[in-house]
């Protein structure tokens, strides 16, 4: 269904994100990117890629990395390899097929693994950002970008307004498939609050998880850091949650 979903969506997706987002996606990315490290593989893996615009942020902010987006919708595929050689990136950022619950990266292999406005459409979460995990190298962060219905009483009226009444209408207006459009709008009403998602990515082992709220919390950032093996169990915790 997801890939159902994207494959008929994929023309109009960076048109309608700008658009529905108010252009608040391109400055959530933007943060996203600064905030990650390189330090040791000198490498970014982008899960869930899409049209790439992640590792296409990335890419021109930290300019001596290499990027490998990878998604399993080949038309979303297609279209962030055009943009990639618009933004002459091609040498760069390696785009790949691939499911983000079978990665074909060995182990310890990105200083960086995220995810953007992915992982609300992967039903199994916890198994996705532990595959995440276990290509990022020890010390290494795996970040999340995720949307989510607002806390405040006003914003949470706004926005659940603007899904209802908005969006829908949009969507027919822009889209020969507006279904495509409702199921994304309920996966971000589906997503779990902050503190459930920051309980999963600790179950999954994450340590020195970092939230952001982005525009009033339409949107956080989530940064968690891989343990260091060798230090396993013996105060890792304490000494890379302040870095
Ligand atoms: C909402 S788009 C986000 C695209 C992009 N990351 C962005 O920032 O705009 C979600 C993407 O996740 C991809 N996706 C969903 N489940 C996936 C999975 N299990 N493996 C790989 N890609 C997946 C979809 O094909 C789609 O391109």
């Amino acid at each position: 269904m997801v890939r159902e979903v994207f494959s008929s969506i994929h023309r109009r997706y960076d048109l309608l994100n700008r658009l529905f987002s108010l252009r608040r996606d391109v400055a959530w990315r933007r943060f996203a990117a600064g905030k990650m490290h390189f330090f040791r593989a000198h490498r970014l893996l982008d899960v869930a890629t899409g049209t790439g615009d992640l590792a296409i942020e990335t890419a021109r902010l930290h300019r001596n990395i290499g990027v490998v987006g990878v998604d399993f919708v080949r038309p979303m595929m297609e279209m962030a390899l055009m943009k990639l050689s618009r933004h002459r990136l091609s040498q760069r950022v390696l785009i790949v097929q691939a499911d983000a619950l079978n990665l074909p990266f060995p182990d310890d292999h990105f200083d960086v693994v995220g995810i953007a406005f992915g992982i609300r459409n992967i039903s199994e979460r916890s198994a996705a950002l532990a595959e995440m995990m276990r290509v990022a190298v020890p010390g290494g962060q795996v970040m999340v970008l995720e949307m989510h219905f607002p806390k405040s009483p006003f914003f949470s009226w706004f926005y659940r307004t603007y899904f209802v009444l908005v969006l829908p209408r949009a969507a027919r207006f822009f889209s020969r498939n507006p279904a495509a459009y409702h199921y994304l709008a309920d996966s971000i009403a589906d997503f779990p609050t902050p503190k459930a998602f920051v309980d999963t990515m600790q179950a999954t082992g994450l340590i020195g998880i970092e939230t952001y709220a982005l525009s009033f919390g339409i949107t956080h950032l989530y940064v968690g850091l891989k343990p260091e093996k060798a230090a396993e169990g013996t105060g890792a915790e304490t000494r890379l949650g302040r870095r």
